[in-house]
């Protein structure tokens, strides 16, 4: 397929990419925007590294065609600390030193974001529930569910 140029919104900036339209959207992000925070697990949305938002929406980017997002609002893990839900979830992680080896951790914040923009107050089975495509082989999902509460409470 040929390229053609498509403008995306990324963390606010327009940014205008000559791409093939199927183009998974993780590549245009790492390999053409040089935005590596966003990471390649598995390719075919079964892990959640490289989870971004598309209009406030948590998708898998790596099985997301970057023609899907022309015109949506994409935030990454590079801009998603400037929302006030984004700064809270980024903080309680902090705080309670979620983070092991870091792979799978900004797919689970931008989950944990879109969580929390759509429910100021999950439940233990929302939390399982919106990030259970998010896998950690670390197995840091107790850190994670504590510091969803802590980010959900100092939203409150
Ligand atoms: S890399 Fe996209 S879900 Fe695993
Ligand atoms: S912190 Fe290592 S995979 Fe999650």
């Amino acid at each position: 397929m040929g390229h053609f140029m498509i403008t995306l919104n990324i963390n606010g900036e327009e940014k205008s990419v000559a791409v093939a339209p199927d183009t998974p959207l993780l590549w245009v992000l790492r390999d053409t925007l040089q935005l590596t925070g966003t990471k390649y697990g598995c390719g075919m949305s079964l892990c959640g590294a490289c989870t971004v938002h598309m209009d406030g929406q948590a998708v898998r980017s790596c099985s997301t065609p970057v023609s899907a997002a022309a015109g949506a609002k994409v935030i990454t893990i590079e801009g998603v600390g400037e929302g006030v839900t984004g700064k809270a979830v980024q903080q309680a992680w902090q705080g309670l030193d979620v983070v092991q080896c870091g792979y799978c951790q900004s797919g689970q914040i931008m989950s944990a974001v879109a969580l929390l923009d759509g429910n100021r107050t999950p439940t233990d089975a929302d939390i399982d529930q919106a990030m259970g495509g998010n896998l950690c082989r670390c197995a840091t999902y107790v850190r994670i569910r504590a510091a969803i509460h802590d980010a959900a409470r100092s939203l409150a």
